[in-house]
């Protein structure tokens, strides 16, 4: 199934190759204002080819609203919007199963059915309509009090400084180069343009929060904020590892003294405990691999000759997934709160 949620569903279709893709988003209120500016600046961060470090494909991103929004209002029916796929080159792929990609997977569990050229549904492009939905969900909790935003916590050997956990309100951030400190900038891009001429990639991090985020919010067991989150998060190809907490080695260092109104000193829980959300800052810091379409001689796999066969990757690959991915993970997380949001209104 490619659909997900409990009080909102969401819907992807298509695939890298295949003429679109898309979502269909139900679940939202009827009559809400959409700020349809605001969604298409999401989708831009998000957009192959919007900045010169990132992979020099060029992604259009057209936005075709099928229903659902009329006049930028949502009209309570289901949001489906398409996106066609214009900039892609079939002859950069081939048959031939890359190292590390899910390329060999998806080939077996479709028994060679999936149109799996440019990483079909498992690319990278699958998280545009996920941006999208993200986009218009972020609209919905800010009306609500609760802001998402994120900064690049590292890329490759370059740190970030991180989130201040009990800040009181979002740092001033570059949406398409998010980083609280913001010489790192330059180290960052240089470490990428250095790797990208070896024909490497490289692994990143991100530090994702949400402010606002009302204590009590999350359901006990099995529906808690880092399941729910988590579930959307790792939609996201590539992404491979999520901290929900600032991990120390001992309980006297972990724990989170108590100050006024229920507040906490430290917030080193990244604002949950049990599941719930605690009314902290909630911080969730996710870990991506290493792009796996690499420039330099691999083995990859030939999946008509069933056989292992030497592979030089030509096609046009990002070198890092951050940053554009950061708008992918903004819009997981605005998803899976505000799945969670509607459960805790209904309770409050
Ligand atoms: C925004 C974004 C861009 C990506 N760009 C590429 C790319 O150019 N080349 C590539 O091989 N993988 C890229 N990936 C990662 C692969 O899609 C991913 O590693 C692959 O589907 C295997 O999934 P897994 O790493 O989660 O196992 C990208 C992922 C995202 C989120």
């Amino acid at each position: 199934m490619d659909s997900i949620g409990k009080n909102i569903k969401l819907t992807l279709s298509g695939a890298s190759h295949a003429p679109s893709v898309g979502c269909v988003l139900e679940g939202l209120p009827c009559g809400f204002k959409l700020d349809m500016d605001a969604v298409r600046f999401d989708l831009e961060r998000r957009r192959a080819g919007n900045y010169a470090l990132a992979t020099p494909r060029r992604e259009a991103d057209d936005l075709i609203i099928v229903s659902g929004i009329k006049d930028g209002v949502t009209d309570g029916g289901p949001v489906s919007v398409t996106f066609p796929n214009r900039e892609h080159d079939k002859n950069a792929y081939s048959p031939v199963a890359r190292p590390s990609h899910a390329d060999y997977a998806a080939w077996v569990k479709s028994g060679g059915a999936e149109d799996i050229s440019g990483g079909g549904r498992y690319s990278g492009r699958m998280t545009l309509p996920l941006t999208f939905a993200g986009s218009v969900v972020r609209q919905l909790l800010k009306a609500d009090g609760i802001t998402v935003f994120s900064h690049i916590s590292y890329i490759g050997s370059v740190e970030d400084a991180p989130f201040d956990p009990v800040m009181e309100r979002a740092p001033e951030l570059d949406p398409f180069f998010p980083l609280v400190d913001r010489t790192k900038r330059e180290p960052m891009e240089r470490l990428i343009s250095e790797t990208r001429d070896r024909g490497d990639t490289l692994a990143c991090g991100l530090e994702c929060a949400a402010l606002g985020v009302p204590a009590g919010l999350g359901e006990p067991l099995f529906s808690g904020v880092e399941s729910t989150l988590s579930r959307y998060l790792f939609m996201i190809p590539g992404l491979r590892g999520i901290d929900f907490a600032d991990m120390r080695v001992l309980g006297s260092e972990m724990n989170d003294q108590f100050a006024d109104g229920g507040r906490t000193v430290t917030n080193r829980s990244f604002g949950i405990n049990g599941g719930i959300a605690n009314g902290m800052p909630l911080i969730v810091k996710v870990r991506f691999r290493p792009v796996p379409s690499i420039g330099l001689p691999q083995t990859g796999y030939d999946l008509i000759g069933s056989k292992p066969v030497p592979l030089e990757i030509k096609g046009r690959h990002d070198t890092a997934i951050l940053p554009r991915g950061a708008a992918a993970v903004e819009a997981a997380v605005c998803l899976g709160l505000y799945d969670l949001l509607l459960d805790h209104k209904r309770e409050s």
